[in-house]
């Protein structure tokens, strides 16, 4: 199911609207967005804005009143729902795991259901376990309420990505888990998403995460109507108004030189040992802070001298380090 060049399929939805039964206005109105195969998406916005409807729509979970959903050219609304759930991973909000089942069954249920052997589903359960950072040995045979809520989300997590979906479906799969998990879980993803290549909707809270994750960014309004998509460069570098600004924050510079390395800064000299040191693929944001913690406008990396006012110069910003002097 779903034709691919990559690890992805390309998704295209049209004039999705979702209408709930005695509600006022739809939950959804009208979207139309193209999701490139292999990309991952990052949807944001406030609470009740359709953002799980919406997901849900594209795997059928919730039906749509009326518009379109294409997965690699595919009609999606004249697939059989449980066929097409089979080839969609899904990390639900709530977690969802089956209580009555095993953490290594949970996570192998998809495989069971496509008919992979029994050798093959069970070395997968333990690779995406260990992926997660839960030790199969200790946890493959507990039942989910003997695990954490955060663990239980990174079980959710190797569910979904056990069959090797084209598509990934991730409502905040990442929710439940402190800042330190979390932030190892986006770097195992992140490693994990260059292989794969998989094509991702990832709805977060977290506009640090979409920055991090998304290769592109829905910032969301209410019936999710979509105030901005584009890069999360692109949308720091130009906010398309107030609304999108308020997600982004006070610290957009900051953020922006976060997303940049110093291998992207053009150097002036050779390497100066006598400088603070950084290292290819150090972000701005790191380099920046060490020049301030050394009380000095420069370092070095392998590359060459990297000066504050290059730095500035990156990000478009020449008549700041300019006027700063
Ligand atoms: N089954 C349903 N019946 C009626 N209304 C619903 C139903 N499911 C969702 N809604 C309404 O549709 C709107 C969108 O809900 P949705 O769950 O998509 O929001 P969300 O953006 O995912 O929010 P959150 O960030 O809180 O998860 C809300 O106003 C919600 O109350
Ligand atoms: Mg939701």
């Amino acid at each position: 199911m779903f034709e691919t060049d990559t690890g992805g399929a390309q998704i295209q939805l049209r004039a999705l609207t979702k209408q709930f039964p005695g509600q006022a206005e739809p939950a959804v109105d009208s979207v139309d967005l193209d999701i490139p195969a292999g990309e991952l998406v990052a949807f944001v916005g406030p609470s009740g804005c359709g953002k799980t409807t919406t997901m849900k729509m594209i795997n059928r979970l919730v039906e749509p009143t009326s518009g379109e959903i294409r997965i690699g050219g595919e009609d999606v609304l004249a697939l059989p729902p449980d066929e097409l759930r089979r080839h969609i991973g899904y990390v639900i909000q709530q977690i969802g795991l089956f209580p009555h089942l095993t953490i290594g069954e949970n996570v192998g249920l998809v495989p069971k259901l496509l008919g992979w052997d029994r050798p093959k589903a069970e070395a997968r359960t333990e690779d995406l376990l260990a992926l997660v950072n839960l030790e199969p040995g200790e946890y493959r045979d507990r039942y989910p309420r003997q695990l954490s809520g955060g663990q239980q989300q990174r079980v959710g997590v190797a569910r979904a990505l056990a069959a090797d979906p084209p598509v990934m479906l991730m409502d905040e799969p990442f929710g439940a888990t402190d800042p330190i998990t979390r932030e190892h879980l986006q770097n195992e993803f992140l490693k994990l998403q260059k292989d794969l290549r998989k094509t991702i909707i990832f709805v977060t809270h977290d506009f640090e995460e979409a920055i991090k994750l998304g290769d592109r960014i829905a910032v969301l309004r209410n019936q999710s109507h979509i105030a901005q998509y584009d890069t999360p460069a692109n949308i720091l570098a130009n906010p398309a108004d107030d609304y999108v600004a308020s997600f982004i924050g006070a610290d957009a510079t900051l953020k922006r030189l976060a997303l940049m390395t110093v291998d992207e800064v053009p150097t002036e000299g050779p390497p100066d040992p006598a400088l603070p040191q950084v290292e290819t693929g150090t972000s701005l944001r790191e380099a920046l802070d060490l020049m301030v913690a050394n009380g000095t406008d420069r370092c070095s990396s392998p590359a060459g001298v990297l000066s504050y006012t290059a730095l500035c110069a990156s990000i478009g910003r020449e008549e700041v380090a300019a006027g700063d002097r």
